[in-house]
């Protein structure tokens, strides 16, 4: 970048005042004239046939409007044909009110409207239905296991196995269980849709992608996709759940349409078990390594959760194959059909769950092996990509194992289990590696520059709480000269310029691209109109030598010679000039290289001696991705990454009741997050890591990195503080009393 004066430097939200204020608005927030309530009514059984839904009840209660259920719904297109979003893996995506067949407990089955939320909310209590209910399977374990026919799009299968499993002098086997998880971002998914005719439609919707909503609404009501609008400007936390389309966009315009007023459906806090979350997983690691440690064999076996109707797919061993080299490498990736609605993907879907049994693993070879658990990592450091024989853009993990040592006091460490003690309570150290894709996307993103000097930058992307409205900024203002304050980001409308669904950690380096080249393309078109001028002082000026900087585009060497952006735009006889950018990945860098984000996390825990209690006192996570744009935000980032794997080690668990097929514990009282009280200490490493192939910014992408390891690194601390070895998430206190 010619000019850097924000980006790499820590600068607050631009966002953070409209949201502490109040002034951002989410999707249940907007206000509309005429508005009706939809409170979704749902299933109590998890596999079977709806007989019979009595609604003489709910439908004599004043104020309520009309209850759809699916013999009480306008017909469309998207019932009879095929149909798919963005990211919907192989199989049959569900539509809500299709038919009586329920799929999973808490299925909607009823859209209760009426002239008030409360009333609706009465009213769903009162709706009756009946059913003829099979035996739901929802236990991981008991189900058949199979290999997904069909790969879901961009998680590719477990690369072939190499080498033969001999006998290595060391060996560790393991059976490692994640539990169901659940994303529960505060905000509950919400639409409001409202209809203008019955051919033009506006929904302000919770989601992680505005276009993805756009184009499945387009094709359910066969509208122009340009005659269907998705507004998104603020998400109150996704991690995942907003990928898909949820039911409650579909059903607000369904709602809307009939009732030619708009619908407003929001869904309860219960709810939200019914739209996916993290498959649970079973996975056996056994390792094999000579007396050095040096692994000869890895293999890692998985079988992840899916539904009946979907193939859902994550990478879970594929980073086993990744991390270290080995003779010997045989990965498994297998799925399970339960009656439960199809598991999405959550924060760094598959990593979270696949890195965590691989590195307690390791952990148990660095013990078996008598060798410090970093120095078993460096031992076994994989300079390229072992699974592919390909080098890394750039990978800076030796680095960041010994930043992340170094700050963590790593050294100081007594090998020995229940070695350490403060108090009544056991001391732990433990550490594990965490990687994550490094992903660069098509993204565009358009400029506006007016004669004022104020820029707008605007692209369909959301900003799903990660900072991308103060990165873009950060990056629009270098790129044109302007301070902050000058530049406006636009998000989170599908009118805008075309974004894929705003995850997988790569808006920060596919957004970000688009909007600088989207700021030179404009200077380049600004350059045009200055060189018209007569006696232009940037006559014989290319594109490269003349940058932008307080209203000025002026010559990069001899800033004397310029042309203000007010003569430059009146030259063209313009009051403001735009431009588009396109990031466009490089396929010959994708054949030519493997791209990842890398960590090296280090926790601390204490343990009550009597009592089991784990607290998580120390996190160190060391983490090299690259460039990293803002420091504020990045860190803010990591440490809900942290944050996440610190639930996912000790807390988060969906619990099912296998008779039901039902999750009991739906709401935030019973499901377990970490609390205020849980968190302790967490400091964030960046590690420095130039990269230069990926992207024109270096960037790598931090939303995902801090949850992957955490929950290793966690889980090997307690084995250190306690000398039980617990595989199975969460590590609560019934799993760790028994051996302490
Ligand atoms: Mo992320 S799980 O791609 O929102």
């Amino acid at each position: 970048m010619p000019q850097t004066q924000h980006v790499g430097a820590e600068r607050d939200r631009v966002d953070g005042p409209a949201k502490v204020t109040g002034h951002a608005r989410y999707a249940a927030e907007f206000p509309v004239d005429g508005l009706l309530y939809g409170v979704i009514v749902t299933s109590s059984i998890a596999r079977g046939r709806i007989t019979a839904i009595d609604l003489d009840a709910a439908l004599a209660v004043p104020g309520v409007v009309q209850i759809f259920t699916h013999r009480r719904r306008p017909e469309s297109d998207w019932y009879k044909h095929d149909f798919s979003d963005d990211v919907a893996p192989p199989g049959q995506p569900f539509r809500a009110l299709y038919d009586d067949v329920v799929h999973f407990s808490g299925q909607p089955i009823a859209l209760v409207v009426a002239e008030e939320f409360g009333i609706a909310r009465h009213a769903a209590t009162l709706v009756k239905a009946t059913y003829q209910a099979a035996t739901p399977e929802t236990d991981l374990q008991t189900v058949a296991h199979y290999t997904p026919p069909k790969a879901r799009n961009g998680i590719a299968p477990p690369p072939a196995r190499r080498g033969k499993a001999g006998d290595a002098p060391l060996r560790v086997e393991g059976e490692f269980r994640t539990p169901f998880e659940y994303q529960n971002p505060m905000e509950l998914f919400a639409a409001t849709a409202v209809w203008d005719g019955d051919d033009k439609l506006t929904v302000y919707d919770k989601t992680q992608g505005v276009q993805n909503g756009q184009n499945q609404l387009a094709k359910i009501f066969g509208l122009k996709p340009d005659h269907v609008r998705v507004v998104s400007h603020y998400v109150g936390g996704a991690f995942g759940a907003g990928l898909r389309p949820q039911y409650s966009l579909f059903l607000s315009a369904m709602a809307a349409r009939a009732l030619e007023r708009p619908v407003r459906v929001v869904l309860t806090r219960d709810q939200m078990w019914s739209i996916g979350g993290r498959p649970a997983t079973i996975q056996h690691v056994r390792l094999g390594a000579g007396p050095d440690g040096k692994l000869q064999s890895i293999e890692h076996d998985a079988v992840g959760s899916t539904s009946r109707y979907e193939d859902q797919q994550e990478n879970i061993v594929n980073w086993s194959g990744l991390l270290y080299p080995a003779a010997t490498t045989s990965l498994g990736y297998k799925l399970g059909k339960l009656d439960l609605v199809t598991p999405n993907d959550m924060r760094a879907p598959g990593a979270a769950s696949g890195v965590f049994a691989l590195e307690c693993a390791m952990d148990e070879l660095a013990s078996e092996a008598g060798i410090d658990p970093v120095e078993l990592r460096l031992r076994n450091y994989a300079d390229r990509d072992p699974a592919e024989d390909k080098p890394f853009t750039s990978k800076e993990l030796r680095a960041a194992y010994r930043l992340g040592a170094e700050k963590f006091g790593w050294g100081e460490r007594n090998p020995a289990p229940r070695s350490m003690r403060d108090g009544h309570e056991l001391v732990g150290w433990g550490m594990a590696t965490g990687v994550w894709e490094a992903l660069y996307v098509p993204h565009t993103a358009r400029a506006t520059l007016t004669a004022d000097g104020k820029a707008t930058i605007a692209c369909a992307a959301s900003d799903i709480g990660t900072g991308t409205y103060t990165i873009l900024t950060q990056i629009a203002a270098d790129a044109l000269g302007l301070p902050m304050e000058d530049v406006t980001v636009c998000l989170g409308d599908s009118k805008l310029p075309t974004a894929p669904v705003e995850g997988g950690s790569w808006t920060a380096a596919s957004a970000g691209t688009a909007v600088h080249i989207a700021c030179s393309e404009l200077i380049g078109k600004l350059l045009e109109q200055a060189r018209r001028l007569n006696d232009s002082p940037l006559g014989a000026a290319g594109r490269d030598d003349v940058v932008l900087a307080a209203g000025r585009l002026q010559l990069r060497g001899d800033p004397a010679k310029f042309v203000t952006l007010g003569d430059a735009l009146r030259a063209g006889g313009l009051d403001h000039i735009d431009a588009e950018g396109s990031a466009k990945p490089d396929q010959s860098v994708a054949e030519k290289f493997t791209a990842n984000t890398h960590s090296a996390v280090f926790a601390e825990v204490k343990v009550d001696a009597e009592l089991g209690v784990v607290r998580v006192t120390r996190l160190v996570i060391a983490v090299a991705a690259g460039k990293i744009l803002n420091p504020k935000t990045a860190r803010s980032q990591l440490l809900g990454g942290a944050v996440f794997g610190l639930g996912m080690a000790l807390h988060e668990e969906s619990m099912l009741d296998h008779r039901f097929g039902r999750f009991m514990n739906r709401n935030l009282g019973e499901y377990h997050i970490p609390a205020h009280a849980d968190i302790h200490a967490i400091d964030i490493v960046f590690v420095p890591e130039q990269e230069d192939h990926l992207n024109p910014l270096g960037v790598k992408g931090v939303g995902e990195i801090g949850v992957v390891g955490t929950a290793a690194a966690i889980a090997n601390a307690v084995h250190h503080a306690t000398g039980v070895r617990v595989r199975e998430l969460p590590i609560t206190i019934d799993k760790l009393l028994p051996g302490l």
